[in-house]
C-alpha cells in the first residue's frame, strides 16, 4: 500500500484559535478515509489546507507525492472537490454542467463525452442529462456533483459533509454511489462527516476534536476501544439461567430490567454456546455492538450533535475562495 496523501503535524491558527492543532496521518491509494468529529473541530480547514485553499501556520501536507503548499497546481490537477453545499449552475443542464467542468480542467476533447456520459450513468442522472439543475432534488444534485468532480479524473476525491441536508434515503443512495467510486473510478476519497454511521463505510477514520487527531483506525478497531458485545437475553427463568451461565460457560451474567446481561468479546460467537446451554429456557436473544457514537463519547465524554452543524456562510465563503483560485491557477 502506498499513501497517497500525507499529513505531517499540520498546524492552523486563525489569531487566537488554532483550528487544526498538530495533526499527522497518511491516507492509503484507493481507500476511503473519514475525518469525523463534531462542528468546529476543524474539518474544513483541513481540507482547505489539503486543496491548498488555505496555507497552515505550520507543519507539511503533500498528496501524490505534491507538496500542498509549495506545488499547488499539481496537487490541483489531481484533485477533486465536493463542498457541503451546492456549486452547480442551476440555469445549466446536468450534461452542461458537466461540460463546464471538462472545460475547465483541459479535458481533452476527444474524451469529454464519453467521460460526461460515463459520469451521468455512474450516478444514475443519464436519463436526466438535458434537464436543467434547478428542476433536481437535493439528492439529485449532489449526485451530479459527485459526477462532476470526477470527470477530469482526479486521484484524490475530498468530500466535505456530502450529505447534508439530506433526507435519509437520499443519503444513503448517494453513500451507495461514493462506496464504488474508489474499485469503479480508481479514486481515494477523503471525506468528512459528522454521521457515526456514515463513517462506517470508511477503511480508516481519524475522529478529530477541537484541532486534534484523538484516535484512528478502521472502524472495528476503534470499536475495540470501548469493549465488546453485550447480549442480552430472556429465559423463562432468569435466576436458573444466570446460575447455568455461571457455571457452565464460565461467564458473567447479570438481570437488568427482565433481561440478562452477559458482556462478551465476541457476541455472534457467544450466543449459539448460551442456546446450546439453555436449550428450551431461552425466549429471545439480542446483541449490542458497540457503535462510533459510544467511541466519541468514551474519547470526548460527549456525543457529536448533528443539529449543531455550522451553517453556509463559511462555506460559501470558502467556496467563492475556492473558484476565484481555480480560476487564477
Ligand atoms: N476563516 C476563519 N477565520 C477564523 N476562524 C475560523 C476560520 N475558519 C474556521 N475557523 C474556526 O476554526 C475552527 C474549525 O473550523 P472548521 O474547520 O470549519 O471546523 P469543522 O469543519 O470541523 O466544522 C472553528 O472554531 C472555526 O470557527
Ligand atoms: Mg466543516
Amino acid at each position: 500500500m502506498t499513501a497517497i496523501i500525507t499529513v505531517e503535524n499540520l498546524t492552523k491558527k486563525f489569531g487566537s484559535i488554532t483550528a487544526v492543532d498538530g495533526i499527522s496521518f497518511e491516507v492509503q491509494e484507493g481507500t476511503i478515509f473519514g475525518f469525523l468529529g463534531p462542528n468546529g473541530a476543524g474539518k474544513t480547514t483541513t481540507i482547505n489546507i489539503l486543496c491548498t485553499l488555505l496555507s497552515p501556520t505550520s507543519g507539511g501536507a503533500s498528496i501524490d507525492g505534491h507538496d500542498c503548499m509549495k506545488e499547488s497546481p499539481a496537487v490541483r490537477k489531481n484533485i477533486g472537490i465536493v463542498f457541503q453545499d451546492n456549486t452547480l449552475d442551476k440555469e445549466l443542464t446536468a450534461y452542461e454542467n458537466l461540460l463546464f467542468h471538462s472545460y475547465l480542467y483541459n479535458v481533452p476533447k476527444t474524451e469529454r463525452k464519453g467521460r460526461i456520459d460515463d459520469a451521468l450513468n455512474f450516478v444514475g442522472l443519464y436519463e436526466r442529462k438535458d434537464d436543467t439543475v434547478k428542476k433536481f432534488s437535493g439528492g439529485m444534485k449532489r449526485r451530479l456533483e459527485v459526477a462532476r468532480s470526477i470527470i477530469h479524473q482526479p486521484k484524490v476525491l475530498f468530500l466535505d459533509e456530502p450529505t447534508l441536508g439530506l433526507d435519509p434515503q437520499s443519503r444513503t443512495n448517494l453513500w451507495e454511489f461514493i462506496s464504488e467510486l474508489p474499485k469503479k473510478h480508481a479514486v481515494t476519497i477523503f471525506m468528512t462527516t459528522h454521521y457515526m454511521e456514515e463513517a462506517e463505510i470508511c477503511d480508516k477514520i481519524a475522529i478529530i476534536d477541537k484541532g486534534k487527531i484523538i484516535a484512528q483506525g478502521s472502524p472495528e478497531e476503534l470499536k475495540k476501544m470501548v469493549g465488546g458485545d453485550v447480549i442480552y437475553l430472556k429465559t423463562r427463568n432468569n435466576v436458573a439461567a444466570i446460575d447455568e451461565i455461571k457455571a457452565s460457560l464460565n461467564l458473567d451474567a447479570e438481570e437488568k430490567n427482565g433481561e440478562i446481561f452477559i458482556s462478551v468479546s465476541k457476541g455472534d460467537a457467544c450466543i449459539p454456546k448460551l442456546i446450546n446451554t439453555l436449550a428450551d429456557a431461552v425466549v429471545s436473544v439480542r446483541l449490542q455492538r458497540p457503535t462510533l457514537n459510544d467511541v466519541f463519547l468514551k474519547l470526548t465524554g460527549k456525543a457529536i450533535r448533528p443539529e449543531a452543524v455550522s451553517g453556509g456562510d463559511e462555506l460559501k465563503e470558502s467556496i467563492r475562495s475556492y473558484r476565484k483560485k481555480f480560476d487564477r491557477g
